[in-house]
């Protein structure tokens, strides 16, 4: 367990302020104005600081502020990461105490943070995902004239791309700073070739502000705009910082590669230019299944014929198609002469969806495809493969089983071909593409439905399109070295670069040789590349702003990286060694990655608060326990299947501690069966009503319960309930009570108790009891008139065979959410659901539950299922009207 620091409560700082607030700390805030101070909270400072030494970034963001307000004020930190960092550090410092966040394995982090929530305390700390970044927030309560500093590191490798290393800063303060600054320091022994730096809101009053230069080995990039220079107008409060502040950079490339040695540690970048490209071969495996209608197949369209001007004449080409069935545009691939060009194209505007999504077949007539071009030899001998598949959807044709199309596919390719799958949108099974393509050699990456789709798939074309080496081995002295990172490459593209890291074994190496051979489009190539450790001491001697140990965090960043990776495809013991291995070092180095969690204390009362930072995973179930208050869920101390309001279902799934919830669309005087046991005959029917009149704007009538019975055939009772009255009765005995009764009422087997003006508890024995809420509108409303709310509080004693809108949701029921992303309404994202082996799409959302504030309610999350509970009920949901409130014929 941890020990917070010793802390006063904010009550306690409150109770002692003197009546008068403090005089204010002079600097930096002297010159604070009311613009730069919202809703109370001013962030006085902001600071990016980058320190990258050899592609190695370590990014510190530090955020400091001071509520002004004479109340105690909720102060929030909320930055995007790039996708490709590992967090590595965090803390808060309130008024003098810092307190730390630590590393901890996931399950242990979740306990306490589990532990934390369950005392009722809110969480604090947040990831999401967004297209090339991760939020992280935090928020915290901030007495009055207090102070708050917030600190994040992280850390990343930058990747080169077109031929340079680049790195993002998401800017977004949401208000005027006093003092905003970004300073980037890169450290590279090669020597800086160029150097940009751009921000996606910069006008040109703000260009001159970016300060950037650099000489030799050293860049160096600053902005730090006034207050005056950040407000989106002369006269306006807001900030017009708001986008991507990206650095782009190269180094001087004298040789094919640079080996460097540090404590212990190598990493040797290879990145050879001036070579002759590859031809290629490419089969394009393109899903027209119907879902690919509209923007999908329009903007696929698009990215081909652009691609197809790029292609070079000594690349061969073809186009497989599949929907229901696999189409080719030729029968052997093409080579790319203007005329073949000129007949693709034609091709390619004609592609039209189709069906549904055959990709075992489309994928395997490529595959078979480029097998044939290589034995006939219709290719050339010397040339390079790839295989670029572009899907939508699930494989629901011709091979669907996951496991089986992988095997086929795996052992159809045998490692000859890199396979690229492109994921389009959001309904795609990510975590299969990506396992495929790794075990492949290639990569999955995802397309996001936009206008900008077309770029994005012509832009990783781009990457691949041109290759310079095939079988490519690094190899450094084995006696030497050990822990290698990856260190076979299928392909190595122009303007990339290839990083292989590793640890020394022998202390009293002086220098280390790596050789590397490939394969190039004209002959076999070596490369031979030789670092002196005394040499490379030196030249880090002239870093004043070395950050100690960076190859040893640069290996340990790219090892657990190539581990997770592995662990994408592995299984078994296998994947339990890798998860082990990964963790380990995700641990030893501090690093947020799946398999590890932040927790920080948050200093609220006298005990912990835990919060926690995740990493989340691309593609795969992000919906779990420490990604729920996403969501930002409420503190429910217990959450019940209901039926409430117009009307909407909320269905309680305990295990996921989440909800689900649907609304019924039906006219007026339909009676719906929620709940029926053929087994101990407990029934509940609803009668719905309307509002008084029919409101002439609204499309739909919006709809109430008036009227519940409620029937339990062995006891031979029978309960009407409506805004004005409370029929029992119980065999030939019939009781009426208004809604203006308080009345306890015990029977052998019964229980029923009426609040007046409230609500009414009814229990069946013990495992059965539900409560009925009243709710009463004002007498004279236009148009509302008084309705009731159905909860279960217990329905265990409930039978199996239990069903109705409600009842079927009794009995264990659970879901998983695959690919949350944005909606069409910026606070509702939309995700897949899975549930009852059917795939929908949900939208995040709330229902009230009226149980205790009859009122106002309180906010439920839940996913909301669209149309009438479609796919989530058994049936449709007419299947559930009946004849009378206690009618059993279901029509
Ligand atoms: C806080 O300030 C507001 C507005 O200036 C004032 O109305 C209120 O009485 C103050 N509250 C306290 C606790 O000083
Ligand atoms: C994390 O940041 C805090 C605050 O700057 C610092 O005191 C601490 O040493 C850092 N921890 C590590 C592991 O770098
Ligand atoms: C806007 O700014 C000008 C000076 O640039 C000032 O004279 C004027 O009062 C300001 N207007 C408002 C509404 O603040
Ligand atoms: C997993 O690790 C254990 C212990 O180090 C080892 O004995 C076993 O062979 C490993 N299994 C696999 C499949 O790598």
């Amino acid at each position: 367990p941890t020990h917070p620091p010793p802390y006063c409560p904010p009550t306690h700082l409150l109770s002692s302020l003197p009546t008068q607030p403090p005089p204010l700390p002079t600097r930096p805030l002297a010159s604070s104005s009311p613009s730069t101070i919202v809703n109370g909270i001013e962030i006085y400072s902001m600071k990016i600081d980058s320190k990258v030494t050899s592609r190695f970034a370590h990014n510190v963001i530090t955020s400091r502020a001071v509520n002004r307000a004479n109340v105690s004020k909720e102060v929030v930190f909320d930055v995007d990461l790039p996708k490709t960092a590992f967090i590595t550090n965090f803390s808060m410092t309130i008024d003098g105490v810092t307190y730390p966040g630590t590393i901890k394995e996931k399950e242990v982090a979740k306990k306490q943070y589990e532990k934390a929530v369950s005392q009722g305390q809110t969480a604090g700390l947040v990831r999401a995902s967004g297209r090339k970044t991760e939020k992280f927030t935090v928020s915290v309560n901030i007495a009055a004239a207090s102070k708050v500093t917030f600190e994040l590191t992280y850390e990343e490798l930058l990747k080169r791309n077109f031929g340079k290393y680049e790195m993002l800063i998401k800017v977004k303060p949401k208000q005027l700073i006093n003092h905003f600054e970004i300073q980037a320091n890169i450290f590279e022994p090669q020597g800086i070739s160029e150097l940009e730096a751009q921000g996606s809101f910069i006008t040109n009053d703000l260009s001159q502000v970016i300060k950037k230069s650099f000489s030799g080995k050293k860049g160096h990039v600053s902005f730090k705009p006034t207050i005056d220079q950040q407000r989106t107008c002369a006269n306006c409060s807001t900030s017009l910082l708001d986008g991507d502040f990206t650095i782009k950079y190269d180094v001087k490339r004298d040789r094919p590669g640079d080996l460097q040695i540090v404590n212990g540690y190598f990493v040797h970048f290879f990145a050879p230019t001036n070579l002759p490209n590859f031809p290629k071969n490419v089969v394009f495996v393109i899903d027209i299944s119907g879902s690919m209608s509209g923007i999908g197949i329009q903007q696929t369209r698009e990215a081909l014929l652009k691609i197809l001007e790029d292609v070079r004449e000594d690349d061969y080409i073809n186009f497989i198609l599949f929907g229901s069935d696999v189409h080719v545009w030729k029968d052997t691939l093409l080579k790319a002469t203007a005329e073949n060009l000129k007949e693709a194209k034609d091709f390619v505007r004609a592609i039209n969806t189709q069906g549904m999504t055959n990709l075992h077949g489309g994928l395997m007539k490529g595959i078979e495809m480029l097998t044939t071009a290589f034995e006939t030899n219709s290719v050339p001998k010397r040339s390079a493969s790839i295989i670029i598949m572009l899907t939508d959807g699930q494989p629901n044709e011709g091979v669907s089983d996951r496991q089986e199309i992988q095997m086929n596919v795996k052992k159809a390719i045998q490692g000859r071909y890199p396979l690229y799958n492109l994921a389009f949108g959001y309904g795609v099974d990510y975590n299969f593409l990506e396992k495929m393509a790794l075990e492949n050699k290639g990569l999955a990456r995802r397309i996001y439905p936009q206008s900008d789709s077309a770029i994005q798939m012509e832009g990783f074309y781009e990457e691949v399109a041109n290759p310079m080496l095939t079988e490519v081995e690094l190899n450094y002295p084995e006696n030497a070295i050990s822990d290698l990172t990856q260190n076979i490459f299928k392909h190595y593209y122009d303007g990339s670069e290839i990083v292989v890291a590793g640890r020394l074994t022998d202390n009293d190496l002086d220098s280390l040789t790596a050789d590397v051979k490939a394969q190039g489009a004209e002959n076999d190539v070596m490369f031979s590349e030789q670092a002196d450790i005394e040499e490379t001491a030196k030249a880090l001697q002239e870093q004043e702003y070395i950050y100690g140990d960076y190859i040893e965090r640069l290996w340990a960043y790219l090892t657990i990286q190539q581990l997770l990776d592995k662990r994408t495809v592995a299984q078994g013991e296998e994947k339990e060694n890798l998860t082990t291995e990964a963790l380990e070092l995700s641990l030893k180095y501090k690093f947020v990655t799946p398999l590890t969690s932040m927790v920080v204390t948050k200093p609220e009362d006298n005990e912990d608060k835990a919060a926690i930072a995740d990493k989340p995973v691309e593609g795969t179930d992000v919906f779990n326990p420490t990604h729920s208050y996403l969501y930002s869920r409420p503190p429910i101390p217990s959450l019940y299947t209901s039926v409430d309001g117009d009307p909407h279902f909320i269905i309680s799934v305990p295990q996921k501690e989440d909800a689900i919830c649907f609304n019924i669309n039906e006219e007026t005087g339909a009676v719906l069966n929620l709940i029926n046991d053929p087994v101990t005959g407990i029934r509940v029917n609803g009668q719905l009503i309307g509002d008084k009149r029919v409101s002439s704007d609204a499309k739909i009538q919006n709809t109430y319960f008036g009227k519940l019975g409620i029937e339990n055939k062995k006891l031979e009772l029978k309960l009407e309930v409506t805004p004005e009255k409370i029929t029992l009765q119980k065999g030939r005995k019939k009781t009426v009570f208004t809604w203006l009764d308080t009345v306890t009422l015990r029977q052998e087997g019964l229980t029923v108790i009426i609040n007046r003006k409230k609500n009414l508890v009814l229990s069946m024995g013990d495992g059965a009891s539900f409560v009925i809420v009243l709710h009463q509108v004002w007498k004279k409303h236009p148009l509302h008139q008084d309705f009731l709310g159905l909860y279960t509080l217990d329905s265990h004693k409930l039978s199996e065979r239990t069903h109705g809108l409600l009842g079927q949701f009794f009995h264990h029921i659970d879901f998983n959410i695959l690919e949350i992303h944005p909606g069409s309404d910026p606070k509702k994202p939309d995700a897949t659901i899975v549930i009852k082996n059917n795939k929908l799409t949900v939208t995040r959302g709330w229902q009230k539950d009226y149980r205790k504030d009859p009122k106002h309610g309180i906010d439920i999350p839940c996913w909301f299922i669209h149309n009438n509970g479609a796919g989530l009920i058994d049936g449709v949901h007419t299947d559930y009207i009946v004849s009378s409130i206690f009618g059993t014929t279901v029509n």
